[in-house]
């Protein structure tokens, strides 16, 4: 949310003060007039004082309140992935743990990064979880079921954009590339779908079946995802290739280049497989949801000129083993 000068504010409620908190913060409530909302600095938090905290949401007889963006990006910083990267540090955690541990910090801060309109910066918290994650899949990738069990099979676009990281990296790891390469195309495989940030919502999130010109403007996420990505200057090439050629069919019939085969970057064909294979696992607004084999035999017999065949069978052997 935005007030009138331009300011994001990031809606909170009282759970959100339930971690350990370091440093201060404003706290602001809405007040809308003539159509436009504006944010009132309602009071200075000092999180090591609760009992303030409690005379303040007794005072405001509210549970919701509102923090600057800037105030919601430290505390990511200096709480959230201070302490997972310290939990992680001090536990001997197996793989299956590490990815448990980190998949949720992911998908709230896609949420959070997808719902304020101007924080390109809150992408740069991510920047150390694809490291993280690859590490933990060497020398043991994790089982296909053991990662299914984690990922979430919610539709919504932050699941699909931590799902779809997690696959990448399984399979990557799967076809033996080294740790770089492997963090790589789970950085690529998190972010490959951030253009549909700039999507209207309306288009986006509609809940009645879309039409040919619905479907054009969301045709545009991978050029726009690229774009953004690009201006970021933080991001590698395979990590744009990924953003822009995930649409990309490995017969020349995909969008929005048209452009087939090894022409398609092989980090985007294994991001192709990954995206798909997440999208017919979730549960969707119309559409069924299906098991991993019914995936997969759908990929194979309706869809199979649109991967890379060496990619497909190697992600078919990776989800048959036990
Ligand atoms: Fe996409």
């Amino acid at each position: 949310m935005t007030d009138s000068e331009g300011t994001e504010f990031k809606r909170i409620t009282r759970t959100f003060f339930e971690k350990e908190w370091q440093g201060t913060f404003d706290i602001f409530y809405e007040v809308s007039a003539d159509g436009e909302k504006n944010y009132v600095k309602f009071a200075e938090f000092d999180p090591r004082d609760y009992s303030r905290l409690d005379a303040i949401f007794k005072e405001k007889q509210s549970e919701v309140f509102y923090i600057k963006e800037t105030d919601l990006y430290k505390y990511y910083q200096f709480n959230i992935l201070k302490h997972l990267l310290l939990e992680l540090a001090q536990e001997n955690y197996s793989p299956w743990e590490v990815v448990r541990t980190v998949y949720p910090v992911v998908t709230r801060l896609l949420q959070d990064y997808l719902e304020i309109s101007t924080s390109d910066t809150f992408l740069e918290l991510l920047d150390e979880i694809p490291e993280v994650l690859s590490e933990s899949l060497f020398p043991n990738n994790l089982s296909f079921f053991e990662l299914f069990a984690i990922t979430q099979k919610e539709n919504t676009i932050q699941t699909h954009c931590a799902n779809v990281g997690l696959y990448c990296l399984s399979l990557a790891r799967e076809l033996e590339m080294n740790r770089k390469d492997c963090e790589e195309i789970c950085r690529g495989g998190l972010l490959a779908d951030i253009g549909k940030k700039s999507i209207p919502r309306e288009v986006m999130f509609k809940e009645t079946a879309l039409t040919e010109k619905d479907r054009q403007t969301i045709r545009r996420h991978p050029a726009f995802g690229k774009k953004m990505l690009n201006e970021m200057k933080r991001y590698s090439n395979t990590v744009l290739r990924m953003a822009g050629e995930h649409h990309e069919n490995f017969d020349g019939t995909g969008y929005p280049l048209k452009i087939a085969g090894n022409n398609i970057d092989f980090a985007a064909r294994i991001c192709k497989i990954a995206d798909v294979f997440n999208a017919l696992t979730c549960r969707r607004t119309y559409g069924e949801l299906l098991s991993p084999e019914q995936a997969l035999t759908f990929m194979k017999e309706k869809m199979k000129g649109q991967f890379d065949p060496e990619l497909l069978t190697a992600f078919f052997i990776y989800v048959d083993r036990q």
